[in-house]
Order: C-alpha cells, then structure tokens, then sequence
C-alpha cells in the first residue's frame, strides 16, 4: 500500500484499522500510537463489560431488543411504536432511500457523504441548496423553494462544521416541507452532544407528521463505531412500511448499547468533558500558524481553514500517526480540516505534531 493511499481511496474519516495496517502495528500498538481525530467520535466510553455468554449467540437475538428498545423510549422520550432498531445509520440511509426511490432529493449542504451517495443511487434528481457556513445569520437559503413531494435531507448538528439550527431557526423549512409534502429526512446523530432535552430536537413532531424520519446515529456520543447500531424515529405508518431485515442487529450490539444508555453517570461527565475540552482544542488550534480560522462549533468537533493545503497538512500528520478529516470531499475546497474534540493530552499532541511541520524548511509557514 503506498503511503498517501489512505486518503486517496476513502471519503470518510475513521481510518482508524487502515493505518494501522499500513504501519504494520497490531491492535494493541495502534491503539497506544494512533490519534484519529478524523472520526467525531467521544473520547469518553460509557460502562460496557462484555459479560454476555458466548452460548447465548447459539441463538437468535430477541426480535425486537426489548431491552435496547426500552432504553431508547427512556433515553429519546418516544413511545416504542417510533423506534426501530438499524444496523448503523449509514445502512439506514441506503435502505430508506431504496424504499423512497425520491423522485428529487434535496442535500442541504455540506453535509455526510451517504446521503449523497444514496441519492445518486436512488433519486432521479439531486438538487442541492447550500447552507451559509461562513455567515450563520444569513438564513435566506432556509426559504429557498424545494419541489413538491421531494426527499429533503438535514443533518443537525450539521457536518462538518458542527453548527446547531434550533427547531425555531427551523420552521421555515419545516414550513415548506409540510406545504410541499416532502418527505424530510432529519439527522440527529450529534445532537446528543447538546443534550437530551426534547427542545433541541425535531422528536416532539414525530406523532403528528407522518413525512418525517429522524435518524440517531448511536456510535458517536456512545464511542462505538465498532458495534453497528442505530436508531431511527419515524412515525408508526412509515416503519410499518419500511421493509428491514429480520433481525437487524446482534445480540452483542444490543447488550452493550443497553449498557451504555443505563449509565447515568455518562451524560454529567459528558457535558463537563465538552464545555472544558471545546475551547481548550479551539484555543490550541488558534496558536498554530497553519490555522487561519476556527469556524464556530456547538458539538464536538471544529471545522478549521488552514492557511496551507489542507491535504498536505493531513498527509504530514498521518505519517505522525494523527488522522485528520480533510473537507473537499464536503465540497469546500483544499483548505478546510475537520477535528474531532478528545482530551487536552491529545489536542497538545496534535499542536506538537503542528508545531513540527511549521518548523521544517518545506513546510515553512511565514
Ligand atoms: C452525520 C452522520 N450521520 C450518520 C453517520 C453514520 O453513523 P453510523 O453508521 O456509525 O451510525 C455519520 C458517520 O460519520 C455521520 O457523520
């Protein structure tokens, strides 16, 4: 595998097992020598212990995961008639939309790759209306019209710029989304990052709107990109529909998540984590000579513009063992680095790793 051949075959972050393969490391040495600050994943990982016995995987899991599923009605106030259980959100996408077949779609952009993708595959018609990131006052493409009985796709908190739209900064899209009967398609998956509070989220729409599908990513705010387990909230009539595997998730996918949502320590170290190591990552970054802007963020990563191409920066950094989220993919240019919020061990690491490439002649900044 050649060097750079990480970033060149692979549109997401998260390339985590890639590098390690690359270097040659096992598990354990990749873990004591990989940062992957390119996946917006928590630092902080909820109290799991894999005591399920191995016997029990002699037999199928509980259709549906009660347990999960009852956590989920706790954790996300919804009645279990809302929920269903997915194999990861980024599987839920491709399968919603095989089920929708849109004739149009519209991405409100930048926004995860998937959507993009899944509509390419699924949608006659891509239409994309381009949020303002530089300017979060100006909303006037929030009224931009949309096709009637289209697909419409929001991802909030948006990627990958981490800006937060309240329900009300939302209602004209809401608006038009009901006039025109569209289907809107509502990532939530870092809203947990803000809290749980039914205020933040489009959940309390659910029972009255049949149109609208809120996805919730798990593996973020519960660190465990590994299991693949997501939630999807909707409204009775579309789930019935919505046709899924029989068995959509493991066992093991959902004694662990059950685990992790009974943890009710997990949410007050969560916040006390974000409202100290937000800043403190920001205020590093602002140090370095490669930064020139740290876009304003509500969650858990920070969209930054450099002042050098942004491949080169993430190149650099991944041979230092840092992976980094270059932007273009999100369609903003060679200048832009997504970075995820860890520990302020880690943020000093990534500065180090910074610092070091100003001071080689060929990365000389000014
Ligand atoms: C906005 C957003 N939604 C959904 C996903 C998919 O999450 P998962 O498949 O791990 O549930 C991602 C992954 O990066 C994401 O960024």
């Amino acid at each position: 595998m050649l060097n750079n051949e990480i970033s060149a075959v692979v549109e997401h972050g998260g390339q985590f097992f890639a590098l390690a393969k690359l270097r040659g490391f096992s598990s354990q040495q990749a873990l004591e020598q990989i940062i992957d600050l390119s996946a917006s994943i928590n630092p902080n990982q909820p109290r799991m212990t894999q005591d399920l016995s191995l016997s029990l995987l002699r037999h199928y899991p509980p259709q549906p995961a009660d347990n999960l599923v009852n956590a989920l009605i706790n954790k996300f106030q919804l009645p279990s008639e809302s929920i269903r259980l997915t194999n990861g959100i980024s599987a839920a996408i491709l399968s919603i939309f095989a089920h929708l077949r849109p004739d149009n779609t519209v991405l409100y952009t930048p926004l995860y790759g998937e959507y993009q993708r899944a509509a390419e595959c699924y949608s006659r018609n891509l239409i994309e209306i381009k949020r303002d990131i530089q300017n979060p006052d100006n909303q006037a493409w929030l009224l931009e019209k949309v096709p009637a009985n289209s697909l419409l796709v929001f991802v909030n908190p948006a990627t990958p710029d981490g800006t937060y739209y309240s329900p009300m900064q939302l209602a004209p899209l809401l608006k038009q989304a009901r006039e025109q009967n569209c289907w809107l398609l509502m990532d939530e998956s870092f809203l947990p990052f803000l809290g749980f509070s039914e205020n933040l989220s489009l959940r309390p729409l659910l029972a009255n709107w049949p149109k609208l599908i809120i996805l919730q990513s798990l593996t973020k705010y519960y660190a465990c990109p590994g299991l693949r387990v997501g939630a999807v909230f909707a409204h009775r009539d579309f789930l019935n529909h919505w046709p899924q595997a029989a068995w959509p998730i493991s066992s093991l996918d959902s004694d662990l998540l059950t685990q992790a949502l009974q943890d009710n320590q997990f949410d007050q170290d969560n916040q006390a984590w974000l409202s100290g190591a937000q800043p403190d990552l920001i205020d590093r970054l602002n140090t370095s000579p490669l930064i020139k802007h740290c876009y304003p963020t509500q969650t858990n990563f920070v969209l930054v513009q450099t002042r050098r191409p942004a491949k080169q920066i993430t190149q650099a950094l991944q041979n230092a063992n840092i992976l980094l989220r270059p932007c273009d993919s999100f369609g903003l240019g060679d200048d832009h680095i997504r970075i995820a919020v860890q520990t302020s061990a880690t943020h000093q690491r990534l500065i180090n790793a910074l610092n070091n490439l100003t001071k080689e002649p060929n990365h000389a900044v000014i």
